[in-house]
């Protein structure tokens, strides 16, 4: 495919009255993973809520393959490719792991073998497949939340901060999933906290601050940019080794 698989033009957008991103532009190609990092409050989360379309744009353009996604409604981001697992609320509790999955596939799928394609990449989910949701453990909600997210197979997964509030072993085998679902074909953009892991393992990431794009790059060249350390402060940067 020629161009960008996802496009931010110029984009302009907030909450009310208020805009929170003042002119956020960047591209992911077919396959790739990007990073998105940034200061808290930087509008990491409200670029990935404007590609759902789930707030106002104001300016600047959204385009999928091509095509401009701002009248698309959100409930058919799933059916044009695009899946989309917050960082909070991302399984429904009360429902079994079984439930959640058929949440997340599209109307007509083949859902007996869909759902054994989605257990042999999220094995530890097998047993716990009649179980409620809500009685996981924080890392097999996680695993639940990506598997719900590829149920309906999308070019273009975004995951906003799948690290958090998971402890440094769980957070490590997020990653590793991450990779994996890379491998399976799958586009992504990766919304992260955890800056120094996410740009170890994405192909090319952007920061931004204030709403705003500060940097941008490969994942390597950002971790030896020295304006990274400015601009976190010696914060999340430095410590997160
Ligand atoms: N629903 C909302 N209504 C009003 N303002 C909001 C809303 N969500 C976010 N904001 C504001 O928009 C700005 C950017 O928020 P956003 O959640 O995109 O930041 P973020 O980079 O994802 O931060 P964090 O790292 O803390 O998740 C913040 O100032 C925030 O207070
Ligand atoms: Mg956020």
């Amino acid at each position: 495919m020629k161009g960008p698989l996802l496009s931010i033009e110029n984009l302009h957008a907030g909450y009310g009255d208020a805009d929170v991103l003042h002119g956020v532009s960047l591209d992911v190609s077919h396959r790739e993973i990007i990073g998105i990092v940034g200061p808290n409050g930087a509008g990491k989360s409200t670029v990935l809520n404007a590609v759902m379309n789930l707030l106002q744009v104001r300016g600047g353009d959204i385009r999928f393959r091509g095509n401009s996604l701002l009248r698309e409604p959100t409930e058919r981001m799933m059916a044009i490719g695009i899946s989309y697992v917050p960082q909070v609320s991302n399984v429904f509790p009360s429902l079994s792991v079984y439930e959640n999955l058929i949440v997340g596939a599209l109307e007509g799928t083949d859902l007996k073998s869909r759902i054994d394609e989605i257990l042999q990449l999220f094995p530890v989910l097998r047993p716990r497949f009649r179980m409620r949701s809500g009685a996981l453990s924080g890392g097999e909600r996680q695993m639940l939340a990506f598997a719900r997210g590829l149920m309906c197979n999308p070019s273009l997964l975004l995951l906003d901060e799948p690290s958090a509030a998971l402890s440094p072993v769980l957070a490590y085998s997020v990653f590793q999933k991450i990779r994996e679902i890379h491998e399976t074909g799958t586009t992504m953009i990766v919304v992260e906290q955890n800056v120094r892991r996410v740009l170890q393992m994405c192909h090319r990431g952007y920061v931004l601050d204030s709403g705003k794009n500060a940097l941008t790059g490969t994942g390597m060249e950002l971790l030896e940019n020295p304006q990274m350390g400015q601009l976190y402060m010696g914060g999340s940067f430095r410590e997160s080794r």
